[in-house]
C-alpha cells in the first residue's frame, strides 16, 4: 500500500535532545558544564529513556516532564552537579525550546506540498510538545501532535502506535514511522508501521525481536521513502 501519513518520534528525532547541555554549556555561569556536558546529555537521555521502560512494566505511569526530571537529577548527581540550582533549571528551561535538526522544516514541506500526512507520535506531554514544535516553528506542518498522555502508558506499548490509526484512520502499513531510537523504530515494526531508524550516530542495530525497514543518517531521504 502507498504512504498516506508519516510519523515522527519527537526527542531525538526532530528535536536535538543534546542541545540543551550543549548550549547551557556555552553560557556563561555554567562553566563547570563545559567538558561535562557530552556526559551529562547521554546519562540525561538514558535514564530519561529507562525511566519510561520501566514506569510502563510496573504499571506507575508519571507524565514524561516528571521522568524528565527524574532522569536529569540522576545525571547531575552522577556528573558531581547536583548542587547547582541555577544549572538545573537552565537545562529544564533549554528542553522546552530544544532546536530541530536543519533539515526538518524542509522535509516536512516536502511531505505536506505533495498531500502526505504528518504527525509527531511522541512520548512528550502535550505542553511540551507544544513548547518544542513552537520554538521550532513547524506547527503549520504538522497535522497533529499525538502524545501518549492520552493512552497514560509509554511506547513501545502497542496503544501508543493505535493513536496514529485512531486520528487518521489509515492501515498500518500506510503508515511510515520515523524514529532515531532504535527501540521505537524496532517496536514500530513489529506493530506493522513501515519504519525508518535515523542512526544519526551509527550506533550497533539493537538486539530486538524486529528491524527498521529502512536506516538512514539524518532525515533528507524521508520523503524519496514516502514514494515522492
Ligand atoms: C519520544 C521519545 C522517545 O519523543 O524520544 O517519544
Amino acid at each position: 500500500m502507498p504512504i498516506t501519513t508519516c510519523v515522527f518520534d519527537a526527542y531525538g528525532t526532530l528535536f536535538d535532545v543534546a542541545a540543551a547541555a550543549r548550549q547551557a554549556a556555552a553560557e556563561p555561569g555554567f562553566e563547570a558544564l563545559r567538558q561535562k556536558w557530552p556526559e551529562l546529555a547521554n546519562h540525561w537521555r538514558l535514564k530519561q529513556l529507562q525511566y519510561t521502560w520501566l514506569r510502563a512494566v510496573t504499571d506507575a505511569h508519571a507524565d514524561f516532564w516528571d521522568v524528565t526530571q527524574d532522569g536529569l537529577d540522576w545525571a547531575l548527581e552522577a556528573t558531581g552537579l547536583e548542587g547547582d540550582a541555577a544549572l538545573r533549571q537552565r537545562l529544564l528551561d533549554l528542553y522546552w525550546e530544544l532546536q530541530a535538526y536543519a533539515e526538518v522544516p524542509e522535509m516536512l514541506r516536502a511531505l505536506k506540498a505533495s498531500g502526505l500526512q504528518t504527525a509527531i507520535l511522541s512520548n512528550g506531554s502535550p505542553p511540551m510538545l507544544d513548547g518544542a514544535v513552537q520554538s521550532a516553528g513547524i506547527g503549520d506542518l504538522l497535522d497533529d501532535v499525538l502524545s501518549v498522555e492520552s493512552v497514560g502508558i509509554f511506547k513501545p506499548d502497542s496503544r501508543v502506535y493505535d493513536l496514529v490509526q485512531e486520528r487518521f484512520g489509515c492501515a498500518r502499513d500506510q503508515v511510515l514511522f520515523v524514529s532515531s531510537n532504535g527501540w521505537d523504530a524496532a517496536g514500530a515494526s513489529g506493530y506493522g508501521f513501515v519504519t525508518a531508524w535515523v542512526n544519526r550516530a551509527g550506533e550497533p542495530m539493537d538486539r530486538l525481536p524486529w528491524t527498521p525497514a529502512h536506516v538512514l543518517s539524518d532525515l533528507t531521504s524521508i520523503p524519496q521513502l514516502a514514494g515522492l
